[in-house]
């Protein structure tokens, strides 16, 4: 087998960032070396907290977890605990992790890894808080960086914060631009053209907890705060699980399809945090980004259950005909 990719997860947890956690954490490929929280969804405190219940839960509290930036580069911090819950995990209000604390100043983790460690991914599925404050502070460091994944944005797909924005960018939208517009290698922007058609349902739910109680049942007790969620606005009957699919994506490119092009994020008026691809060349800038359109959400529901629950990608693949 190849040798794994080393990764950091920069993430504000948050019930979808969870199940991107434990996406990673059960993906043999992967050697997750750190992750960083960022406010967020929930207040970074929160988040650190959480990031260790995760690992805690998955027997992985070796890795090291980061408290970032508690506040966007400009703007006011606007939670996403309406839909997370106070505790960022669906109010399901697991314990406290006593077995370790997380540490402080993920962005000189970010910096001091990118300068002594080659080969080191950066999969980033909260607002881009921590890495534009990373850039600014010694952008030189991330010429080493490997690749560069951001879940967040929207090409065509309507905004969940506004009509055109998307949460991690409108969160912070002076970061995201910054990012866009500095970052010495391209981002492969997983927005909700792809993460949206990603929906974890009922029946999905139900397979989980026959596969595996334990997780199937930690999955259900984070995730049924945000059904609540879904389907008071947006009549949706499961839940959109955004952040996984950056980590799947990461792992297996064929998952996702899309295009090369130059994209910013605006970061005033009624449009404030909207990535804006010039996928028609208008600006005749150098492309920043790889913008994904098209996703095989069978393919992403295997690759979820079968390494999240050990089950056979095959038998997987059966079960999956009869409920997506
Ligand atoms: O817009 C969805 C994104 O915002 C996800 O990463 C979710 O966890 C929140 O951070
Ligand atoms: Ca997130």
């Amino acid at each position: 087998m190849n040798a794994k990719r080393k990764i950091i997860i920069d993430c504000d947890p948050g019930i979808d960032d969870t199940l991107a956690l434990m996406l990673a954490l059960s993906s043999p490929e992967l050697e997750v070396i750190g992750i960083t929280v960022v406010c967020g969804n929930v207040p970074t405190d929160i988040g650190a907290e959480n990031a260790l219940k995760v690992l805690k839960f998955m027997g992985r509290l070796d890795i090291p977890v980061y408290c970032g930036e508690e506040a966007p580069l400009k703007r006011d911090y606007i939670s996403a605990q309406d839909t997370h819950g106070m505790d960022g995990l669906g109010e399901s209000n697991y314990p406290a992790v006593t077995e370790t604390r997380a540490k402080k100043d993920a962005v000189n983790f970010l910096i001091n890894t990118l300068k002594t460690q080659k080969n080191v991914s950066i999969i980033a599925v909260g607002p881009l808080t921590n890495i534009a404050k990373a850039l600014q502070k010694n952008r030189e460091v991330f010429k080493n960086l490997d690749e560069f994944i951001s879940m967040g944005g929207s090409f065509k797909s309507h905004g969940n914060c506004s009509p055109v924005a998307e949460y991690n960018y409108w969160c912070d939208p002076d970061a995201a631009r910054y990012v866009y517009e500095n970052l010495p290698k391209k981002i492969h922007m997983v927005g909700l053209d792809v993460t949206r058609k990603i929906v974890l349902t009922p029946n999905i739910l139900e397979y989980m907890q026959i596969l595996d109680k334990e997780k199937g049942g930690f999955i259900k007790k984070i995730t049924r705060f945000y059904y609540d969620f879904h389907w008071k606005y947006e009549r949706v009957i499961g839940c959109v699980i955004n952040d996984p699919l950056a980590v799947a994506y990461f792992i297996n490119r064929e998952l996702c399809s899309g295009f090369d092009s130059y994209t910013t994020v605006e970061t005033e008026g009624i449009s404030i945090g909207q990535s804006v691809t010039d996928s028609m060349d208008f600006w005749k800038k150098e492309p920043n980004s790889h913008v994904l359109t098209e996703v095989n959400q069978k393919e992403f529901m295997t690759m979820f259950l079968n390494r999240v629950f050990g089950e056979d990608e095959q038998e997987i693949r059966k079960i999956l005909l009869q409920i997506m």
